[in-house]
């Protein structure tokens, strides 16, 4: 039977991961998303082209090469292959994996910069950044530390201070350092390119009212795009320019000059399609001209909404391509009511899910919860194995194992020529265009709810015809079979039904039946007659402690590779760690320190010089921003905690080895600790 729609020509593409970490279970909710919408719309006689690639540049990626002292060309292939591997165990299977870092993506990415050029939207500007002149490189906002210029919070990024929540330039940071060397920022001149994206506000508008968008994300954008009070348009010129040194692609034309990574990522999404076509001989040019009819899908996180939904269609546009037909935003992952955490052992990597439990059970979680919202998506640990057995072990894999023995044992496999209920047969059959809606909707916890009270469904009708009753009466050949060859055609069908979400579980189904569905209209051909094959248990149950092993390992696992570099956006995740294990605090040497100097440092308005007499641990110099609150010479003497093994940190008036604790606010009202009489210099806090 023909599909009831026409075919549809449709690329999918998802957030492409940075390639200097590993795939964990955040990520997964968007990856997850996009495969079971695919295969589903596979399964309705579409044409889909699914592609994704690994995010290769930018300054992030350009130090932890360094750092793993390799090539940023190797260190970028080996992050690719794990995050191949983690995709293909989760059966997240794209038509083709590309790199950014590739031939495809910088000839795109030349081409469109020429185009945008030509039309006169690309601006050479000079502006002042911070520039590391230890390490000769200008500095990145997250790259820059200081004291946050409003609340005096030391050890602030450059771009907002997490104390008081202060947004602000860099150059306003009081006392700054570069993370990469601890030395003091020089603020340098440098040229920058522009995109200038403040003229094409008419153009974004238009892709807006046309795109397919969730209606929050619709509305985020137009509050970008609005006009502000003065006047002006609401977007800003984009700087797309990076200066040397810096991993990604040069521009054309302009010697020691990058593309800012998030110019060249989305355009990796063409890259990898491109490459794929040519692969197997598809006509790349007529698939992102502006007037082809093949829809484009954007797979996204909601902290990335502005670089899809105003950038990418504006360099488009310029550009003379097809432009996105719709973004599908997912929110971010909470584990147990909470960011991940790693403390907590829930910032779950994807290969630590693999190795402790089913990857399916995971997909099936995800889309019983997924929608089309852009809310968070929650993952209930304790409901999660409560649902997987409930659901699949004992709902969906059930209804086949009560059936399948009597037709191996009683019929040598052989099914009935006829049901006992065609009515049912039928009635399930029915519900499948209703379930072929939410998938297409994206409301895949819709469409398991559905599934899900058909499965009731079926195992009531197998609880009421008792077949191991009829299976002892005389003469009940005819009947046993027919009932059991309903209640497997019922499995069938919800086989089919739960495909694109359980690609292994229901292809163990499928030899079972000695079938393969392959269209949602193969749910209309029913199940008659055929033999079928022994039933081999199709999954097994899943234990708690499974889940508290995994949590272990994921707490040992990340205890391992914490450091301290700057976080990279992160799709679908935040990181909480404000919860430690009482080892974490045991790695903090407090001790006893007697303040035997203090005094001002010239050109510092906030820091005090120390000299800190530690017993056994010998003299220690501090900077302490406590200016504000005490004079030299009423510290001198006494006695205080300090943080002995805090990592030396090169300030711009010397080194500082250490911390002086102190309670408070700020300003006038900070109050230093001290120990009560007895203590001596040196002393463990514990
Ligand atoms: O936020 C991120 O993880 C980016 N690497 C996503 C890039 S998506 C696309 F534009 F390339
Ligand atoms: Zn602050």
């Amino acid at each position: 039977m023909p599909s009831p729609e026409t075919p549809r020509r449709i690329v999918v593409t998802n957030a492409l991961p940075y390639a200097n970490g590993p795939i964990h279970i955040g990520h997964l909710v968007g990856y997850i998303q996009a495969d079971i919408w695919v295969r589903f719309q596979r399964m309705r006689g579409h044409d889909v082209t699914y592609v994704c690639a690994d995010d290769a540049h930018g300054t992030p990626i350009m130090l932890a090469a360094e750092k793993a002292d390799k090539a940023p060309e190797a260190f970028i292939a080996e992050i690719q292959k794990e995050h191949e591997k983690d995709f293909a165990d989760f059966d997240v299977t794209f038509d083709h994996y590309h790199s950014t870092h590739s031939d495809e993506n910088r000839e795109l990415s030349e081409r469109i910069y020429r185009a945008l050029k030509q039309a006169g939207h690309v601006e050479v500007r000079e502006i002042e950044q911070a520039y590391d002149a230890e390490r000769e490189m200008f500095l990145p906002d997250r790259y820059i530390k200081g004291t946050c210029p409003r609340c005096g919070t030391e050890d602030q990024y450059g771009d907002n201070c997490e104390a008081c929540g202060a947004t602000y330039e860099p150059h306003e940071l009081k006392d700054p350092f570069s993370v990469v060397s601890g030395s003091a920022p020089e603020w340098r001149p440098s040229e920058h390119y522009f995109f200038t994206l403040s003229a094409l506000q008419n153009e974004i508008e238009a892709w807006l009212d046309s795109a397919e968008l969730q209606r929050p994300v619709k509305a985020k954008l137009r509050e970008w795009l609005k006009p502000k009070e003065h006047g002006e348009g609401g977007l800003r010129d984009w700087d797309i320019s990076r200066d040397a040194p810096y991993f990604g692609f040069e521009i054309p034309g302009a010697p020691g000059k990058y593309f800012y990574v998030w110019l060249d990522a989305p355009i990796g999404y063409f890259a990898s399609l491109k490459a794929y076509c040519e692969q197997v001989g598809l006509d790349f040019e007529a698939l992102i001209a502006q007037d082809s009819e093949a829809e484009l899908w954007h797979f996204i996180g909601k902290d990335i909404v502005n670089f899809h939904g105003l950038f990418w269609p504006a360099m488009l546009k310029d550009a003379g391509f097809k432009q996105p037909t719709a973004l599908n935003v997912n929110g971010y992952l909470t584990v147990n009511g909470a960011k991940m955490s790693k403390s907590r052992g829930t910032f779950i990597r994807a290969a630590t899910w693999a190795e402790y439990l089913p990857t399916e059970t995971l997909r099936y979680y995800y889309a019983a919860k997924l929608s089309s919202s852009v809310e968070d998506l929650d993952l209930n640990l304790e409901d999660f194995v409560a649902r997987i057995n409930s659901d699949l072990v004992g709902k969906y894999v059930n209804i086949a194992s009560r059936c399948a023995g009597f037709i191996t044992k009683r019929f040598d496999g052989q099914l009935s020529e006829n049901f006992d209920n065609s009515e049912l047969v039928a009635q399930f059959a029915g519900k499948a265009e209703d379930i072929a809606a939410r998938f297409d909707a994206r409301n895949f916890s819709q469409a398991i709810r559905e599934i899900m009270a058909l499965a009731d469904q079926a195992n009531q009708y197998i609880a009421e015809k008792q077949p191991w009753v009829v299976a002892k009466q005389d003469d009940s050949d005819t009947e046993l079979q027919a009932i059991c060859t309903t209640g497997l055609e019922l499995f069938r069908q919800l086989t089919m039904l739960l495909k694109p979400v359980l690609p292994q579980l229901t292809r163990k189904a499928e030899a079972f039946l000695g079938l393969e569905l392959q269209s949602w209209q193969d749910i209309q051909t029913p199940l008659l007659g055929q033999t079928i094959n022994a039933f081999k248990p199709l999954m097994q149950r899943v234990e708690s402690d499974k889940v508290d092993a995994m949590l272990e390992a994921s707490r040992a696992d990340l205890a391992a590779v914490a450091d301290s570099k700057p976080a990279q956006t992160t799709e679908s995740g935040k990181v909480d760690d404000s919860m430690i294990e009482f080892d974490d605090f045991a790695k903090v040497d407090l001790r006893i320190a007697r303040i035997a100097k203090a005094e001002h440092v010239e050109g510092a308005d906030k820091l005090l010089r120390l000299e800190l007499d530690v017993g056994e641990l010998g003299s220690k110099q501090v900077f302490a921003g406590i200016k504000s609150a005490y004079a030299p010479e009423d510290l001198q003497g006494r006695l205080t905690v300090m943080v002995a093994n805090l990592a030396p940190r090169k300030m711009r008036f010397g080194l500082s080895e250490g911390m002086v604790l102190a309670a408070g606010p700020g300003g006038d009202e900070l109050f230093i600790l001290s120990p009560d009489e007895g203590a001596t210099p040196g002393m463990k806090v514990k």
